[in-house]
């Protein structure tokens, strides 16, 4: 789309029919580029012989989990939430994975009932409490479970979704995965069958994946030696998506080969077999299939910059202040001058929530539609309350036709957990 546009469409319907029919802030997901990521990913993975797991985190509405269930891709879940989410559709226990790195009682408890296929094990503490958990139940199957090893490296990432340095938080350090090996296989009833690595989002480059699995495989080959049942390997998710329309395009396959390459020349080198590798995309799943619609409120100019204010803000999409992401703006639905003028676009709340910074049309003015593309991933998800704004609906749209998925939040919704003590 170009800074201007009075005849897009998003999944074959106008943005002005879209914002009429549902009111902005708005979410819109095209369902064609949704299904055809996760068929190039379902296709990448029967091609490279990958298992391939959706990050629910990116984007998670039952709607969402009701078209991935129609494919072979499976899903990560990290909250109750998320897993409530996935079984409300009907999604395979046997097809998703527990992650988290401060899984609570409630979730240890579902992954030893079953509800999920395998538990992503981030810290020793965490393993512990699953192995208590596991033993005191009765009538529990062994569980499936990986250890998230924190391999080290930097990724050329924005710092806050950066996981993999040594300084992050997550998985168990190189220091400690021995230890954390040992132990599991002194639980009787968890059963270790794999390694996983997660080393940030929004990456562009092979090189880091290709070292973080070098490392993963040599503890891989390590846990298989002590006895246990390895035979999967995670490489994470983090596959770049750039939001400026001029911007590289990352070659996926290209990257998948690399990676897949590379285990077999670890693998050779180790001596063992190969295992199989498991990637976990979630922005490059679902970024691209997503635009924010929002009306502009007020266009003024204060100093030596003209905000446009619109009818969103941090609360529906808080990327591009939490870790600076862009989001390309267009101005839709009538013929604008030709002219633009540089325009900073920012949200309607108590915060200094600046969405993007960019030319827009001089005449850019109250009551017209603007659109942030890429906004499928990490912007409902996050959304949050904050001013007592409604979140937005999300919207299917596509062939021409469009449902909202999930509605609009009442003023009704937003006071349903205040306790009135006088009612
Ligand atoms: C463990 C894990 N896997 C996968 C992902 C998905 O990352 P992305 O959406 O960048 O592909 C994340 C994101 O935070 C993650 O923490």
């Amino acid at each position: 789309m170009q800074t201007k546009d009075s005849a897009a469409t998003i999944g074959g319907v106008t943005p002005e029919t879209l914002a009429r029919t549902y009111g902005t802030p708005l979410l819109v997901i095209d369902t064609t580029v949704l299904d055809a990521a996760l068929a190039r990913f379902a296709a990448l993975g029967a091609a490279l012989d990958l298992d391939v797991c959706y990050a629910g985190k990116a984007l998670l509405v039952v709607a969402l989990v009701e078209r991935l269930k129609a494919t072979t891709i499976g899903l990560d879940v990290c909250s109750l939430g998320e897993l409530f989410t996935a079984e409300r559709a009907g999604f395979p226990a046997e097809r998703m994975l527990l992650h988290g790195c401060g899984k609570t009682g409630d979730e240890l408890a579902a992954a030893a009932a079953g509800r999920v296929g395998r538990v992503v094990i981030d810290n020793r503490e965490e393993l512990e409490r699953l192995a208590a958990i596991v033993a005191l139940a009765d009538n529990v199957r062994p569980v499936d479970v990986l250890l998230r090893v924190n391999p080290g490296i930097e990724a050329h990432t924005h710092a806050y979704v950066r996981t993999g340095g040594e300084d992050s938080k997550f998985g168990f350090s190189r220091a400690g995965i021995d230890a954390a090996i040992g132990a599991v296989l002194d639980s009787p009833r968890l059963r270790l069958i794999g390694i996983h690595t997660h080393i940030g989002s929004n990456l562009f480059e092979v090189e880091p994946y290709e070292a973080s699995i070098a490392i993963a495989l040599k503890i891989y080959a390590r846990a298989a030696q002590r006895g246990a049942p390895m035979r999967e390997l995670i490489a994470g998710g983090g596959f770049g998506v750039d939001a400026h329309p001029s911007g590289d395009r990352l070659n996926l396959e290209a990257i998948l080969r690399a990676l897949v390459a590379r285990a077999d020349v670890e693998a050779a080198r180790l001596g063992i077999t190969r295992p199989r590798i498991g990637i976990e995309p979630g922005r490059a799943i679902v970024a691209e299939a997503g635009t924010s619609l929002y009306r502009v409120v007020t266009v003024k100019h204060q100093g030596s910059r003209r905000f446009a204010i619109v009818d969103g803000s941090i609360a529906d999409n808080p990327r591009p202040a939490l870790y600076g992401a862009y989001h390309h703006p267009v101005a839709l639905g009538r013929n604008f001058a030709a002219q633009n003028e540089e325009t900073t676009v920012c949200g309607r709340s108590c915060e200094n929530d600046e969405l993007v910074v960019a030319p827009l049309p001089v005449d850019l003015g109250a009551g017209d539609l603007l659109a942030m593309g890429t906004a499928g991933a990490y912007t409902y998800s996050m959304a949050s309350n904050y001013n007592r704004f409604p979140r937005p609906p999300v919207v299917f749209a596509g062939d021409g036709n469009h449902r909202a998925v999930t509605r609009r939040e009442s003023l009704a919704d937003l006071i349903r957990n205040d306790v009135v003590e006088y009612d």
